[in-house]
């Protein structure tokens, strides 16, 4: 058998010695090199819809930093796009778009078979990276949950507490029933084209599980990935998912089984000595420390990074943090976590 890439094996539940790292949001505005790359592209739709640039920016912190994973550069609004809502970023401010809350809007939509006419350059920078990097380097396709990426279409724009979409929910359950199936059904087209183009390692990003109560976690969180999961993995036997329902605290526990993924993001909110007890004896976890130490660095950095490497050093983890990195992290902090990481 041939050595394999350090990620796969952690996800394939191999226990390593030194755990393998990657960042979300590695690309981002923390590096001087994406900022002028970014500003080459004119703006951030540009830049997600232009295979040469997208991949140079996902190369980026593979060459600064040698991470052992890059995520490919894009952003989970891509998909509402290709389905017909308006996008747009607001500097400062973040994503718009325009708002589905009727049946009529839901069943305007594009067919899920025309998303590929606008995603099209997405596999293109995944078949660029595919061909480019490392060979000991992971590429990661990644898609947003149903449940997160929904929260964006009803409101159209981040809220603090998803407020419009657990409105609709409420309100009217059948118009919301249906964005969620078209999402689905949009999603695991997405993430499998993205697997064509040479992803290696799928992720399904519910940055707002954690707003879900009670049975709605588990029907419009859990239940979502899992049928996002099953059809990737008949589609493309053999390839790892990693799910994140951040903000999940105590369910956490029995969400590898419940989605059928390979591997749990944690956010920073659950200690990593509970969860090394509850949730990785079920598989890999990925994780977890804040991402306010990339700001803040020194001595809280380093113990915190050692403290959660060897929380976690009974089973198979990857190391990351909690949350995307923020644009006021020194670049020098990423450094020293990795260093830390790999006992340097
Ligand atoms: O992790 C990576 O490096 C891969 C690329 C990636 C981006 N967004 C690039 C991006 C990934 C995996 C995402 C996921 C994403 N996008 C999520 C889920 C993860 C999470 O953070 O909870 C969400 C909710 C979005 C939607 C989104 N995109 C928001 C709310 C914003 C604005 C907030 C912000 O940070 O500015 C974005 C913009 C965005 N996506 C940026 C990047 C690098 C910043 C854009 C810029 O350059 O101005």
């Amino acid at each position: 058998m041939t050595a394999q890439k350090t990620i796969l094996r952690a996800l394939a539940g191999e226990t390593l010695p030194t755990p393998p790292i990657w960042m979300m949001r590695q690309a981002g505005r923390y590096l001087p090199e994406y900022k002028a790359t970014r500003a080459q592209a004119g703006d951030f739709l540009s830049l997600c819809y232009n295979p040469e640039l997208a991949a140079e920016v996902t190369f980026q912190p593979i060459r600064r930093y040698g991470f052992d994973a890059a995520i490919l550069f894009a952003d989970i609004l891509l998909v509402p796009q290709a389905l017909g809502a308006d996008l747009w970023f607001v500097t400062g401010e973040g994503p718009r778009l325009s708002t589905i809350t009727t049946q009529a809007e839901v069943d305007a939509l594009k067919p899920v078979e025309a998303i590929h006419d606008t995603l099209n350059p997405i596999y293109e920078t995944v078949r660029i990276l595919s061909k480019g990097l490392p060979s000991e380097t992971t590429l990661i396709g990644f898609a947003g949950a149903p449940w997160t990426v929904a929260t964006y279409m009803i409101a159209g724009q981040g809220t603090p507490d998803q407020g419009p979409a657990h409105g609709l929910k409420a309100e009217n359950r059948a118009v919301f029933d249906a964005l969620m199936a078209r999402i689905t059904e949009a999603t695991i087209e997405y993430l499998s084209a993205q697997i064509n183009a040479g992803a290696e390692v799928i992720k399904i990003f519910d940055s707002w599980a954690g707003s879900l109560q009670g049975a709605d976690f588990v029907d419009y969180s859990i239940k979502p990935m899992q049928q996002i999961t099953e059809a990737i993995k008949e589609r493309h036997p053999g390839i790892p998912v990693i799910a994140f329902p951040r903000g999940a605290g105590e369910r956490y526990v029995g969400a590898h089984a419940a989605i059928g993924a390979d591997c749990v993001a944690l956010d920073d909110g659950v200690d990593a000595t509970w969860a090394a007890t509850h949730v990785q004896k079920d598989g890999c976890v990925q994780g977890n420390l804040k991402s306010s130490h990339m700001v803040t660095g020194g001595d809280a950095l380093v113990s915190e990074t050692r403290r959660i490497v060897d929380a976690f050093s009974g089973g198979p983890h990857i190391f990351n943090l909690g949350h995307g990195i923020t644009p006021d992290a020194d670049p020098e902090n990423v450094q020293l976590m990795i260093d830390t990481v790999r006992g340097k």
